[in-house]
């Protein structure tokens, strides 16, 4: 299952939440966060021991699940120098490699005869290994069509493993761009955000286990601010909470405490963003903010952007590719771009002196 969507939504929350069911059946379960410049190998390599630690302890054949544990060792032991840079995590110790085996340099055959080798130990217990990835867009093009190549053969095998991966709303695009087949192969899932009904039981529920309702007209305005975007659902309904002072909340309440979310918003979700640009891609931002102010999802071309800066589009590529590289920006369709950040735009619009 791939799951996609804007900065937020609740992915991660989702994922975690997933690992939580696979945990309750007794798989086997571990997570990798990528990153950008990181090769998929090493943290992969320590995702699945963490998975076959889960199942090992239940494990029979303590041969068996040595044996396993030296294909990973064997696995991990082919990534990189540059590779392991800020990685503490290191292979088991208490085994030896196995030759010949998940290590012959390349990822997606390496990652097959691993993934093949893991699920075996778990079906020996009728269970099953779940492999989650976060920020899943940052793995390079060539990795994640090795990792698609595996998920393939994993599948035609029937093995009980399974890749859940969430990211960026560009995450289906890059699948299918590293493999052709990538479209068939994952079941996928857009995160957006909340409809009406679900976002009001968001604050109605916890405000419930409390004896505490909401007026309709409070929770109409929360929606209006929110735009249904749970990372602003929470933060707004936090505020809303601390400031009233008795059942039910009314728009008065949500009123006095917008403010406060608006600004602990612009500290934390916006301004830690917009802090890590550089000034060249500030300007990207800026230009890319103005001229989305009429579009719901502020999706913009590379066009437009270098008409508004008055610059050739080319010369505005390093600018777009750091914005995409620091996952401030996405680009869905050739020659568009949009924030990955709901409402940035607004924020940005807003700042403009
Ligand atoms: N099901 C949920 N229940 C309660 N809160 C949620 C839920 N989903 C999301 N949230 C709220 O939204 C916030 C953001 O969720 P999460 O970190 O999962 O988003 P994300 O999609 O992973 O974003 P990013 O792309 O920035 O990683 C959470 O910290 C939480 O406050
Ligand atoms: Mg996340």
């Amino acid at each position: 299952m791939v799951v996609s969507g804007l900065r937020g939504v609740g992915k991660t929350v989702l994922l975690n939440a997933l690992r939580g069911l696979a945990v309750k059946r007794a798989w086997g379960t571990g997570k990798v966060e990528a990153r950008p410049d990181q090769s998929l190998r090493m943290p992969l390599a320590q995702a699945v021991h963490a998975a076959v630690r889960e199942v090992a302890h239940r494990h029979r054949d303590l041969e068996r699940v040595d044996a396993v544990a030296g294909v990973l060792k064997s696995f991990a032991l082919r990534t990189r120098v540059e590779d392991r840079k800020g990685i503490r995590w290191q292979p088991p110790i208490d085994v030896p490699a196995t030759k010949g085996r998940a290590d012959s340099g390349d990822l997606e055959l390496d990652m097959i005869e691993l993934f093949t080798d893991v699920a075996d130990l778990a079906r020996d217990l009728g269970v099953g290994i779940a492999l989650f990835i976060d920020e899943m867009q940052d793995i390079s093009s060539e990795e994640l069509g090795a990792l698609c190549g595996a998920c393939h053969e994993i599948s035609q095998q029937g093995a009980p493993l399974i890749i859940v991966g969430a990211g960026l709303p560009h995450l289906p695009v890059a699948l299918a761009a590293s493999k052709s087949y990538a479209e068939r192969l994952f079941r996928y899932v857009m995160v957006d955000r909340l409809p009406r009904d679900m976002a009001d039981r968001a604050l109605l529920l916890p405000a419930g286990t409390e004896d505490v309702e909401y007026e309709p007209g409070a929770l109409d305005e929360l929606y209006r601010l929110t735009d249904g975007y749970p990372y602003f659902v929470q933060a707004y309904g936090k505020v809303t909470w601390d400031a009233a002072v008795k059942s039910p909340i009314r728009v008065v309440d949500v009123n006095e405490a917008a403010p406060e979310a608006e600004g602990e918003l612009a500290i934390g979700f916006f301004g830690a963003r917009y802090d890590r640009a550089t000034p060249a891609e500030r300007d990207y931002m800026r230009a890319m903010a103005e001229l989305g102010a009429n579009n719901d999802d502020g999706s913009v071309t590379t066009a437009q952007v270098a008409e508004a800066l008055v610059r050739k589009p080319q010369s505005l590529s390093p600018a777009r590719d750091g914005l995409i590289k620091k996952g401030l920006v996405y680009s869905s369709e050739r020659g568009t771009v949009a924030f990955t950040v709901p409402h940035f735009g607004k924020f940005l619009r807003a700042q403009h002196v």
